[in-house]
């Protein structure tokens, strides 16, 4: 049988119940559709089930794009204390874990019933699972062709998201819907994701594994650098911990991470102020300012001797020895992939979408929000206020 609507959202996760709910609101006829049997799996899954649901000091700066004043004007018109007023309103308890990071005091599953409260409000229908076969466009109506029949629509919000995560449920249908209508892409690649090493030159650091400490990192010049003063993790198969996630979203491939594994002091003139007084060995000395096992690793790997007197070095070596640990240059040869990647860098080009509404322009009625869009935001709680705010300024224009 089929159903007529004002408005089709397709994909059920964060951008997709925010523009649902708030074009209900509006009084729009709203069914929301997604092929998943569990409702919003990534919220449930965010933030180590806490989900970290904005960053109280976002700005447009904490998000790259290829445009990078896109998201400007969504984000300017639903902002973290909006998205906070309607916590407050049903209840929501936080917190604030490590900058402007806000995350539930109980569960991720507050913020998923909170949505579906609101979506019922705008008494949203839904449909789900829901398997769409085809999204046509003939005069002013979208048909959409699913597994359980037919839905006309004025409007089509794609909500889908990107690549991240397929176990849960992520697909290209964003994609192929612009491929489609001959909207341009930009790249899709994994971001806020570990990264990897050759397995040869990794290999002295592999039982480091589980070794955290807190960093310097920083990649690429001028506007495409990305630095970030945040812990690192040796895992494996190479690093990760939160400075690895923020810095591999500007990690150009073939390019080096430059990483100061020490960044309050500066090891070389430390050790050659200290040299004449030391009685210390070089494992000693370092194992001051970095874990143990890894200043022993260190120095190995570097062809040091750990049991070496500082007292006998030569500055030229102690320099070497100082500007490894203070501009460690190493080169990834990729990432852990979308399995492991918090999010996908990358999607519909924002040039082909209106910054007010999220409709295209080349298809009046057919919008994209969220992670499916070019605008991709730092670890953080970034990425859910994109999703809030591309979802209501689609949803406030259907
Ligand atoms: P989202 O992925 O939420 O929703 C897409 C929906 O579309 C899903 O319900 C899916 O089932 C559906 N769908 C996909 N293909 C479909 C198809 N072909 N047909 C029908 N339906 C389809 N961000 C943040 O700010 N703070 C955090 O704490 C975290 N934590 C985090 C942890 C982990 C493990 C991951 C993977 C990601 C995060 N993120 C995050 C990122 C954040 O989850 C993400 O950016 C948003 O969920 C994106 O919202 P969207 O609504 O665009 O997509």
């Amino acid at each position: 049988m089929t159903k007529q609507v004002d408005v089709a959202v397709i994909g059920a996760g964060a951008a997709g119940m925010m523009c649902a709910a708030v074009a209900g609101q509006r009084g729009k006829s709203v069914l929301l559709i997604d092929h998943a049997a569990k409702l919003a799996e990534k919220i449930r899954i965010s933030g180590g089930g806490r989900c970290n649901f904005t960053n109280i000091d976002a700005t447009p700066q904490n998000f790259l794009s290829q445009n990078p004043h896109f998201c400007k004007s969504a984000l300017s018109r639903y902002t973290p204390q909006d998205f906070l007023a309607l916590m407050k309103r049903y209840r929501i308890a936080y917190h604030e874990k490590h900058k402007g990071q806000l995350f539930c005091d109980d569960s991720a599953e507050d913020i998923i019933s909170m949505l579906k409260a609101e979506c019922a409000l705008g008494n949203v229908a839904w449909r789900m699972p829901c398997s769409v076969k085809a999204v046509n466009k003939s005069d002013d109506l979208f048909r959409i062709e699913t597994n359980t029949g037919e839905i006309l629509a004025s409007s089509v919000v794609i909500a889908t998201g990107g690549l991240s995560i397929p176990k849960i449920g992520a697909t290209d249908f964003a994609y192929r819907i612009a491929k489609q209508f001959d909207l341009k892409m930009v790249e899709p690649r994994p971001g806020l994701v570990p990264l990897t090493f050759d397995l040869a030159s990794w290999e002295p650091f592999v039982p480091l594994a589980g070794i955290a400490l807190p960093v310097e990192v920083e990649t690429g010049v001028k506007k495409a650098r990305g630095y970030f003063k945040e812990d690192l993790l040796f895992t494996h198969r190479g690093l990760s911990g939160p400075a690895i996630l923020q810095i591999s979203s500007f990690w150009e491939p073939g390019t080096p991470l430059i990483i100061n594994l020490v960044p309050e002091v500066d090891i070389a003139k430390a050790l050659i102020e200290g040299k004449s007084s030391s009685k210390k060995n070089l494992g000693n000395q370092l194992a001051q300012w970095l874990p143990s096992r890894l200043a022993d690793e260190w120095l190995i790997v570097n062809g040091f001797k750990s049991d070496a007197r500082v007292a006998d070095m030569q500055d030229k070596q102690l320099r070497q020895l100082g500007a490894s640990i203070n501009r460690w240059n190493i080169i990834p040869n990729g990432s852990e992939g979308y399995r492991k990647a918090e999010v996908t860098l990358g999607g519909i080009d924002t040039r082909e979408l209106s910054q007010q509404t999220m409709m295209t322009n080349k298809v009046p009625g057919l919008h994209f929000i969220g992670e499916s869009v070019d605008v991709t935001g730092w670890l953080g709680g970034y990425n859910f206020q994109w999703a809030w705010a591309s979802g209501v300024a689609a949803g406030q224009s259907v």
